[in-house]
């Protein structure tokens, strides 16, 4: 219907044009023309035949005279002619000449157009010239039906002409609307959607020339789109659960990471199941509860291989089984290699400028690269589509994603590293920095919890790698894949379920003095960490000291409580970290407490996320001062449990969070002057100004969840998804201008 009207409009348009417009104007101005040409016709049979015919009328020879006028009327267009004396008598005539034509005509040179019965004539009075006798004239009679003739067949010319000329406008109009309108918005709609082009590939030709700008486009409807979603969106279990179902329908998730969710350890005879001091357990956990898909790790618990299938399967929460675990077995060199060795010992100080000196062994290398292989390949066994998303977490897993991408090409792999990025000159001395860089750009997406490391990572990248950087984009093409390098900033739930059995905070409060015997009147801070030492606890404790000092006035009247997960306890650093928090804790207890009053209650043993909470509820102040942390989520946790909103977190400038959080009272932990005078102004703050900070922070947090941060993730993986599909099937058709793909 629209293709005929594309088709009829113009047509009729040219027709309607021509009717009322274009032929007459051309009859009329073809019609003058051939009045012209007879005018001068007449003048010119005047001219030549009053030579002949002066002597002749001189003499009154009237027979010659009438040869002498059918003579020259053989000519067929002039049709008669005659001659009229100075008295308007016609005294000689052709026996054509028409009657009811005289002599009385006028002088002039303007002809006369009659019609007759036989047709439209042209008359001319033509003066001779002034010796010619009697002063006569000549009037010349032209046919003029051979005009009308002519003028007829210029109308057919003419509307044949436009009518071709119509027809070719209108096809052609036709054919450009079909290109440009359908051709170009249904592929914008398709590019906007991911789908294919649905006309064949010759039609998809125009597209060509203007294929960058699409994109270009698609990019930016994208970012304006990512806004809007963004701003939109209010996250939950349930939008991650409408995303994972609109965006990415019937899609797998696979998740990776070394340390698993539900460890099952032997203790005291009975299988007890622990949730890992784990950052990115914690954030992990309510995303696989939304997805319900795979989480690939290492069996690590003393109980863990009683607890699975013969598939190595085990389905959790214990309580609530909502997701799977695929545990992978290591063996103790492997571990020690791979874990202790290679991540630990290499990765995870070189990461962290805490100066403490990473070391890299080859054997270590060797064990991380048959690790990575041996969860790449349960990865690849789990996988029941061709196309999962897989979701590769931290630095365990640098190889993995490359290794994953040679066996499931059409994978998404989304690779979080969860701790800092260093700059080039610190990452450089690792011996495998090429191997690193090349495994972890197998990825779709590398994410980062802040652009600061995510530019870090870039300028790396830039330095050791032959590839193509976009800062603009902020994407690495390495042999024509694209890996997109986006900073996620991590978070926690919102509600965090583990406030759903808290009691009122004066209850926890009187709760947590009763346990560790703190007075009343005595203000509690709190810290939560692994035995880290890049988790700044020994600075900590020599800010309290310095509190002291400082501000006697706290002496028994302020206990800071640290609460340290061992961690790692297998690797020597990590042995003497935990030697010497626990020797600077003695040392200023020894120096300050009093017979009723501890001024640091150190409590180096796993605690349960309920139990942590319960302490944050009771404190007056959190102190968190890593020297340098991809996010910490202990000081997100720490507000998220305030939901009496009181209570003062003081954070280290050092902690990813700080970016978010700067309503905390923001400290330098190397700088324990300035730490300990935030420790005193935290404990001074009017109960006004806590309310005021802790809103907008619990505000924050409560809208960038880890709903979001996985929301957003797995967004861009169903639009890396869409865009691949898209132009696989462009590529399928012979186009080949892509450069790079996700
Ligand atoms: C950091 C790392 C995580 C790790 C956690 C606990 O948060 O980013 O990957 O799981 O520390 O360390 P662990 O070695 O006990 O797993």
């Amino acid at each position: 219907m629209r293709l005929s009207l594309r088709f009829i409009i113009p047509l009729a348009a040219i027709l309607t044009l021509m009717a009322y417009g274009l032929v007459p104007l051309a009859d009329e101005l073809t019609k003058q023309w051939f009045i012209r040409d007879l005018d001068l016709r007449a003048q010119l049979i005047s001219t030549t035949i009053q030579e002949p015919l002066a002597p002749l009328i001189e003499k009154n020879e009237a027979h010659k005279i009438k040869s002498l006028f059918e003579r020259f009327t053989k000519d067929e267009r002039l049709f008669a002619l005659g001659y009229c004396d100075n008295t308007n008598r016609l005294l000689y005539k052709t026996q054509t000449f028409p009657a009811g034509i005289e002599c009385h005509g006028t002088n002039s040179a303007r002809p006369e157009l009659l019609r007759l019965k036989k047709g439209a004539v042209h008359v001319s009075f033509r003066p001779l010239q002034d010796d010619f006798p009697e002063n006569g004239r000549l009037i010349v009679i032209h046919d003029m039906s051979f005009v009308e003739g002519r003028s007829e067949l210029t109308r057919r010319y003419i509307f044949y002409l436009f009518l071709i000329l119509g027809a070719v406008i209108s096809l052609v109009t036709v054919f450009i609307a079909q290109l440009s309108w359908k051709g170009w918005i249904s592929g914008i709609r398709a590019i906007l959607k991911g789908e294919g082009l649905v006309r064949p590939l010759s039609q998809a030709h125009e597209l060509k020339p203007v294929l960058k700008d699409v994109r270009a486009l698609v990019r930016d409807l994208e970012r304006d789109r990512k806004i809007r979603d963004e701003l939109q969106i209010s996250w939950s279990p349930r939008t991650l659960k409408e995303l994972l179902h609109n965006e990415l329908a019937g899609d797998e998730i696979l998740i990776v990471s070394n340390r698993e969710p539900y460890i099952h350890n032997h203790k005291e005879g009975k299988v007890i199941v622990q949730v890992p001091a784990s950052g990115l357990v914690t954030a992990l956990e309510p995303i696989m509860r939304a997805c319900s898909g795979t989480w690939i790790a290492h069996g690590s618990g003393t109980a863990d291989k009683e607890a699975v299938d013969e598939n190595d399967h085990v389905m959790v929460p214990p309580d609530k089984p909502a997701y799977r675990i695929r545990r992978v077995w290591l063996s103790r060199e492997e571990e020690l290699g791979y874990y202790y060795g290679f991540a630990n010992e290499g990765l995870w100080p070189l990461c962290h400028i805490a100066h403490t000196r990473p070391i890299f062994r080859t054997s270590d290398w060797e064990k991380y690269v048959q690790v990575n292989r041996k969860f790449a390949e349960a990865v690849v066994s789990e996988a029941k589509t061709e196309d999962p998303v897989v979701l590769v977490q931290d630095y365990h897993f640098a190889l993995l994603p490359r290794m994953v991408r040679e066996k499931l090409p059409h994978a998404t792999i989304i690779s979080f590293w969860h701790i800092p990025w260093p700059n080039p000159e610190a990452f450089g001395i690792c011996p495998w920095r090429e191997e690193i860089l090349e495994g972890i750009l197998g990825s779709s997406i590398l994410g980062f919890h802040t652009r600061f490391h995510c530019n870090n990572f870039l300028d790396s990248v830039d330095r050791f790698m032959e590839c193509r950087i976009d800062r603009e984009t902020s994407t690495v093409s390495l042999e024509k894949k694209l890996t997109a390098i986006n900073s996620y900033p991590i978070s926690i739930e919102w509600p965090s379920r583990w406030l759903k059995g808290q009691k009122p905070i004066p209850d926890c409060r009187k709760a947590v003095r009763r346990a560790n015997d703190i007075a009343p009147d005595c203000k509690i801070g709190i810290g939560v960490d692994r035995l880290d030492y890049t988790k700044g606890i020994l600075e900590r404790f020599v800010t309290i000291e310095r509190l002291f000092e400082l501000f006697p006035e706290w002496i028994g009247k302020f206990t800071f409580v640290q609460i340290a997960a061992p961690t790692r306890s297998s690797i020597t650093q990590y042995q003497s970290f935990e030697n010497q928090v626990r020797a600077l804790a003695s040392q200023i207890n020894q120096r300050f407490a009093t017979s009723s009053w501890n001024p640091i209650i150190l409590k180096a043993e796993h605690h349960g996320s309920e139990q942590i909470f319960e302490y944050f509820r009771a404190s007056d102040l959190c102190f968190v001062s890593s020297l340098h942390d991809g996010m910490n989520l202990v000081a997100k946790e720490f507000v998220s449990a305030r939901d009496d909103e009181q209570g003062v977190l003081v954070l280290s400038q050092f902690a990813g969070a700080s970016r978010e959080l700067p309503e905390a009272v923001i400290v330098n932990p190397y700088n324990i002057d300035q730490c300990a005078q935030a420790l005193a102004g935290a404990l001074n703050m009017p109960e006004r100004e806590q309310r005021d900070r802790m809103r907008s922070m619990r505000g924050l947090l409560q809208e960038f969840n880890i709903f979001r941060w996985a929301g957003r993730m797995l967004i861009d993986a169903a639009r890396i998804r869409q865009q691949n599909r898209f132009f696989g099937k462009l590529r399928e058709s012979g186009l080949r201008y892509f450069s790079a793909e996700k």
